[in-house]
């Protein structure tokens, strides 16, 4: 990369000057990221753990040196290996987690969040950021919630906060005894909130079939006095937590059949329905995979990731409710935020959008990635991952010598060698890490032939561009794996 000419790490994003100050910067950072994904050449760095710890030395060192070494080089460098160490979900071959590669629209958009900085706590930090954000989380709360009195949602980091977010609103609702119910495949983030709140243990209902079976949530809420003796007059109160798009399967709970399940329990105590849909939620976007989610309009509140089927920058995490009265008891003061004599005036109080503190203003990249493509471009783009995972399903039954767990749950896929042991398969997915040829997640669940758990490889395919050639060789790279018999290699992919 030619030198750049010097510039002054002391000037500011912000003001007039900032996008002078910035643009240099941005050019280097632009061809730090390029010359980086070229020396990668692949979906993720060769050399494992120790080679990437040793390139990071090399390049990330000294850490804070006496003198600064400018902006240019610190940026080449750092960012430069970042990029050449990155496990980038742009490449296709990068398909383990529910980590999308996000839209450049969107990370455009973020740019400007760092460079102006808005902090989404007081309304004097963030005037027109605040009043964006107030805007689309309406929006987005009627998308889930169409038919609600007052659909509103809160921006959060993900779903773990998400999740967190909704237990806390069924404790305020229930107060502290509040029983969560949730099937066997839940998040463990939904357990995680349920500790951190000091709540009972969640009550976890078996799901052989991968899905919650409502006439077991209906046995299960029944059940629940009997477990705790109360009162006969003081039934146990309870929050449902289905999932809309499992985090190992992908597999959506009946959400519509769940919801009637906990209305008819609402006549003897108090019951909430909570979604987990941090995955299957932008199902919501597309007119062929909506009807997937129906029921989740009825939850009383739902979790919503747009890092993962929503293609933005991490962190765009929502938590939609059909009633923003439902938000109340997030409310909190502190004179220097929300000064009672403030709210008063008509300064918007935003402390009690969030358990945060000092927050980012995320709704930016959202509102420009809904504004850039709207409901169809986004549908499209979901409709496109459904159809590639249904294709990479179809290529898996079409070869002898892989098995095919089940048709895809959205986008993800699992799948492992015809006769291999689990071992094997675990095997198989580190020395694809380990080459830096493919990034593939793992998950232990049900084989359906015997009903026994056992480890499947994990395709999450969430890159709206993938081609049938890409499919094809992460497959090659899979069955040419060594310790797979030499009987086992596979023929070339079709170009
Ligand atoms: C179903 C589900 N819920 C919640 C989460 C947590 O989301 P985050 O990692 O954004 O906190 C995940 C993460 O994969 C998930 O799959």
């Amino acid at each position: 990369m030619p030198a750049s000419p010097p510039h002054d790490p002391t000037l500011l994003a912000g003001g007039a000057a900032g996008s002078r100050a910035l643009g240099p910067l941005v050019e280097t950072v632009l061809a730090a990221l390029a010359e980086g994904a070229a020396a990668r050449c692949g979906p993720l760095p060769g050399g494992g753990p120790d080679g990437v710890a040793r390139r990071v030395a090399d390049r990330g060192t000294p850490v804070l040196p006496e003198q600064g070494q400018g902006a240019h080089d610190a940026l080449r460098e750092l960012v430069g290996v970042l990029a050449e160490g990155a496990a980038d979900p742009a490449d296709p071959h990068c398909a383990a987690h529910l980590h999308c590669p996000p839209l450049a629209v969107a990370t455009a958009a973020d740019l400007a969040a760092s460079a102006l900085n808005p902090s989404m706590d007081s309304w004097d930090q963030a005037p027109a950021a605040s009043a964006l954000e107030e805007r689309v989380t309406a929006g987005i709360g009627a998308l889930v919630h169409p038919d609600g009195t007052a659909p509103d949602a809160l921006v959060t980091t993900g779903g773990t906060e998400s999740n967190l977010l909704g237990v806390l609103l069924a404790r305020e609702a229930h107060g502290p005894r509040v029983r969560l119910v949730c099937g066997a495949a839940a998040h463990h983030s939904v357990h995680r909130a349920a500790w951190l709140l000091g709540l009972p243990e969640p009550l976890v209902v078996p799901t052989p079939q991968g899905v919650l079976d409502p006439a077991a949530v209906d046995e299960a809420l029944t059940r629940l006095d009997a477990l705790e003796c109360p009162a006969p007059d003081r039934p146990s109160p309870a929050v449902v937590v289905a999932t809309a798009g499992t985090t190992d399967t992908g597999a959506v709970d009946p959400l519509a059949a769940l919801a009637d399940v906990v209305a008819a329990h609402r006549h003897r105590r108090p019951v909430t329905l909570h979604v987990d849909a941090a995955y299957g939620g932008p199902l919501l976007f597309s007119d062929r995979h909506r009807p997937r989610v129906a029921g989740i309009e009825r939850a009383d509140s739902v979790t919503l990731d747009l890092h993962k089927l929503g293609w933005q920058p991490v962190a765009a995490g929502l938590l939609t409710v059909p009633d923003r009265s439902a938000l109340a008891p997030l409310g909190h003061r502190a004179d220097y935020l929300n000064a009672d004599d403030d709210t008063e005036a008509g300064l918007p109080d935003l402390l009690g959008r969030s358990i945060r503190t000092t927050r980012r203003p995320d709704i930016l990249k959202i509102a420009v990635t809904l504004r850039a493509l709207g409901r169809h471009g986004l549908g499209a783009l979901v409709d496109a991952v459904c159809a590639t995972a249904e294709e990479f399903a179809d290529l898996i039954e079409a070869e002898p010598r892989l098995r095919l767990r089940a048709r895809p749950g959205i986008s993800t896929v699992l799948f492992r060698p015809h006769g291999a042991t689990d071992a094997q398969v675990a095997t198989i997915r580190r020395r694809l890490l380990h080459e830096g040829q493919a990034v593939l997640g793992r998950a232990r669940v049900p084989d359906p032939a015997t009903g026994r758990p056992v480890l499947w490889l994990k395709a999450t395919l969430l890159n709206p561009h993938a081609h049938s050639s890409d499919l094809h060789g992460l497959l090659k790279l899979v069955l040419d794996q060594h310790d797979l018999p030499a009987d086992l290699r596979p023929q070339d992919p079709p170009r």
